[in-house]
Order: C-alpha cells, then sequence, then structure tokens
C-alpha cells in the first residue's frame, strides 16, 4: 500500500513558541474602528485576530533562526555575524559587494543616491511605492512597463514581466537618458506575480546592449523562484537555489527588504558588483545606517538574516506557501468575491470594485469591503485602490480615482495555520450575502502626502 505524501499539502512545520491571538466580539470590533475613524492603520494591533494588513516583518522566525542569534557578534566593525551574512548573500547572488541596511527602502534610498543624476529615467516592471519614491526623490523619473497581460486583464502564468517592446522603445529612443532597470520579484505592485527565468533573461540582454545595469529587487525572490519551477518549461527538475542563482546571474546588483523573504522582522541589503558604486554608498551611509559592516542592523539580526535566506530555499516549504496563499484565495472566490488571478505568491487579491459594484471609486469600495472584513472577521487587510493610489485635486478638490480598486490579504509567513484559514473563508461565506448592504465612505481628513495612513473617514448612510 501507497498513501499519498505529505508534501506540499501539509504545514512542513510544527509549533515550539506561541502567542495568544486576540479574539474580540463584532459590537467591540465595531466600536475600535470607529474609534479609529474606519482607518485599519489607526487600529491597535491588540484589536486584529488576522493582522493581514502585510507581509512584512511579520514572518514566524525558526528555532534554527532564534539560536543563531544568541552568537550574534556585536563588534561595531567587521563581526563575525556580518561575514557570515556576506558570504550567504554572496552564494546566494553571486554578486560582490554586500552592504547590509536595516530595511528595503534604505538601500533603495542609498542606490538611488549614489547613482543617479537628476534628469535621468530609471525603469520597472512596477516600482513598488518606496522605491518609487527613491527615485523620484534623486530627481529622476520612474517609469512602469508592466506586462501588457495586466492592461488586457487577462490571465497569464507570469503577469509580473516586464514588456520587452515597450523596454526596447525606450531604450532606443531614450538611450542616454535610462539609467538603471529594475525588476521587482515578485511583483508586489501588480498582485505578488512571478516574473519569468526568460523575461528576466531578456531584459538583462537588452539593458547590456545599451550598457545599462540591471537590478533585482529581490524581496520575494524565493517564492519567484518556486513559481519559476512549476510554470516555466525546463525548470520543472532544477533546484530551487540553482534557479536563484541563474536569476541572480542575469543582475549586476540587487536590492532586498528582508523582511519578507529572509523571515527576518527587520533587515535588508543591496550587493553589487560595481565597486564605484559601493565604495560611493559605503562612506555614504555611515552618515544615516552606520558602520558598512552592520549598516543598522544588530549583528543578531545578520545572524537570523543569514540563516532565513537560505531556509526559504526549501522546496516544501515554498510549496506549502504558495499552495496556501492559493488555497485562500479560491476559498474567497468560491464565495462569490472577485479576486484577482492567478493568485499571487504573498497575498490574496480582493476586487472590490467588482465585488460591491453599487458603491462608486468616488465612495471608496476598497475601503468599506476592508472596513467589513475587520468589522465581522476581524481581519486587518489593506485598501490597494482609490484611497492609497488616488488623489485630490488641491485646486478643484476633486477625487481621481485608481485604475482599480483592491484590498490585498498579505499572509505573513508560518503565523497563521490552516485552520486559521478555513475559518476567515467560512466567515466570508456567511459575509457575502449581505455585501449589498455595505455602505461607501467619504474622507473627513486627509494628509497631502500618503494620505492613506493617517487619513479618517466618515460611513456613508
Ligand atoms: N520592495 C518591495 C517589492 C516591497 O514589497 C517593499 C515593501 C519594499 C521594497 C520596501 O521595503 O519595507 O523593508 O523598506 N513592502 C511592504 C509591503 C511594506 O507591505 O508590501 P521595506
Amino acid at each position: 500500500m501507497k498513501l499519498p505524501s505529505a508534501k506540499t499539502v501539509i504545514e512542513p512545520f510544527r509549533i515550539k513558541s506561541v502567542e495568544p491571538m486576540p479574539i474580540l466580539e463584532a459590537p467591540k470590533r465595531k466600536q475600535l474602528i470607529k474609534d479609529a475613524s474606519y482607518n485599519l492603520f489607526l487600529l491597535p494591533a491588540s484589536a486584529v485576530t488576522f493582522d493581514l494588513l502585510t507581509d512584512s516583518g511579520t514572518s514566524a522566525m525558526s528555532a534554527r533562526q532564534w539560536g543563531a542569534m544568541m552568537v550574534g557578534d556585536e563588534s561595531y566593525a567587521g563581526s563575525s555575524s556580518y561575514l557570515k551574512f556576506e558570504k550567504t548573500v554572496q552564494d546566494l547572488t553571486g554578486l560582490e559587494h554586500v552592504i547590509p541596511t536595516h530595511q528595503g527602502r534604505s538601500a533603495e534610498a542609498l542606490l538611488m543616491t549614489a547613482m543617479i543624476k537628476p534628469g535621468e529615467t530609471v525603469i520597472g516592471n512596477t516600482h513598488f511605492d518606496t522605491t518609487r519614491a527613491n527615485i523620484e526623490n534623486a530627481g529622476a523619473k520612474a517609469l512602469d512597463l508592466p506586462s501588457p497581460s495586466i492592461a488586457l486583464g487577462i490571465d497569464d502564468d507570469f503577469k509580473g514581466n516586464i514588456d520587452l517592446t515597450k523596454l526596447q522603445e525606450h531604450l532606443k529612443n531614450e538611450t542616454n537618458k535610462v539609467r538603471a532597470i529594475i525588476i521587482t520579484i515578485t511583483n508586489n505592485s501588480v498582485g505578488g506575480q512571478p516574473v519569468s527565468m526568460e523575461n528576466i533573461r531578456n531584459a538583462n540582454e537588452l539593458a547590456k546592449s545599451y550598457n545599462i545595469p540591471l537590478f533585482l529587487d529581490c524581496a520575494r525572490f524565493a517564492e519567484n523562484a518556486y513559481f519559476i519551477k512549476i510554470r516555466e518549461n525546463g525548470y520543472s527538475d532544477r533546484s530551487i537555489p540553482s534557479i536563484c542563482k541563474e536569476m541572480f546571474s542575469y543582475c549586476d546588483g540587487a536590492i532586498m527588504s528582508a523582511k519578507k523573504d529572509a523571515f527576518a522582522n527587520i533587515g535588508g541589503f543591496l550587493a553589487i558588483n560595481n565597486l564605484e558604486i559601493a565604495s560611493q554608498i559605503r562612506s555614504l551611509m555611515v552618515l544615516t545606517e552606520g558602520f558598512p559592516t552592520y549598516g543598522g542592523l544588530a549583528g543578531r539580526d545578520m545572524e537570523a538574516l543569514a540563516v532565513g535566506l537560505k531556509e526559504i530555499q526549501e522546496e516544501d516549504y515554498l510549496s506549502y506557501r504558495i499552495r496556501s496563499v492559493e488555497y485562500f484565495g479560491k476559498g474567497i472566490e468560491a464565495a462569490g468575491l472577485k479576486v484577482v488571478t492567478p493568485i499571487g505568491g504573498h497575498a490574496v487579491y480582493i476586487d472590490a470594485g467588482k465585488t460591491l459594484p453599487h458603491i462608486p471609486s468616488s465612495q471608496f469600495p476598497g475601503q468599506s469591503l476592508s472596513v467589513a472584513l475587520y468589522e465581522h472577521i476581524g481581519i486587518r487587510s489593506v485598501e490597494v485602490g482609490s484611497v492609497m493610489l488616488g488623489h485630490r485635486d488641491p485646486e478643484t478638490g476633486k477625487e481621481h480615482p485608481a485604475p482599480q480598486e483592491l484590498v490585498r490579504l498579505a499572509m505573513p509567513r508560518r503565523v497563521y495555520t490552516q485552520s486559521h484559514v478555513d475559518y476567515m473563508v467560512e466567515m466570508i461565506h456567511y459575509l457575502a450575502p449581505h455585501l449589498a448592504e455595505l455602505r461607501g465612505f467619504e474622507f473627513s481628513y486627509q494628509a497631502r502626502f500618503l494620505r492613506h495612513f493617517t487619513a479618517k473617514f466618515k460611513k456613508l448612510t
């Protein structure tokens, strides 16, 4: 007799250490979210049962990581923890100069300050918002060239790709302006969608022919590698480390928010082959991050990162990860909500515009759905629609909507069990028939920049 393998169907870990999860009743939650002016960012975490606001810095670390932290070397310069971290990143990426930073956006800020001149352009598949802000802050233009399948609204195995035809056009027409290309793996801003190896390889060839460096924003590199393994021809027999090696072999540098695919609660890095830029960054960073062998991190953080960067490449973990996010998404879809497909690596994106067609974008359907998920189920999600990405014309007061009204449910790594997911899906089934009763929102306060963090809302009746 041969029973099916446990691989890919169960969590490939058991629990050694736990923390209590706040479980509140709905009337209490309704009061708390009202007190927070209907802004989920303003809720205390102790009021949230399922915190799906982000997968960043929210992972459960392993016993191996916690053990490694105990041997952290806190020397100011040249600590053994740095040397271990440096070797791990070099082995992973094949890149020579490794600079630790306290998170992803500091790596971005250092790179853009050292590399870019005002008036230049940095092209990406879709820049994450902090990357875009750092490019613009350096006086340059951040240009997104996402895959044409996004605009067409069609399913595609590698919806995260960069549009190579448009990339070629831009490189041809603006050869002297384009300073760098950044490919974000997976492409967070379009739903955690993967980028194919072929796309990275071809982008690199194009970049080389114009002598322009290619960078990877590799916050979720291992999730991307797993998608390549299961979806791209020729990769099914390859190991995850060898796929990662090949992905990085096509780049000249990488920036990483290690709060994602390194299972760490804080950390990041910049790795680059260009010695001149590395040297410039190493002198620049002393002003804000610290000495180049710790870059704003404790020695123990670098120990945890070195272990996490290897652990994340374990195939049993990755198959559980991608499968469990898909399972969650399919459950929500079965309840009748409209979900962005195919489901991405780190999050399920609900299309609130299509799920709540009775609420116009000017009344923020994503905000309405995310508040309802909190009030009724205790889920904290994040609106990625007109609240976050739209803006108000300062002269006319008119609201300009975002292209889509999405709600992101990001899954922290190794934190919630299948029973948690089943419970959330079951509750969404109960909620679904009542969605037409939800009402829209309007701003009662909004800041000029990044308004979603601090906005206050009024519920419309
Ligand atoms: N690049 C990508 C692709 C990201 O997703 C993030 C952060 C960053 C860079 C910035 O890194 O937060 O360490 O400074 N994304 C988080 C999210 C915040 O919720 O998606 P950071």
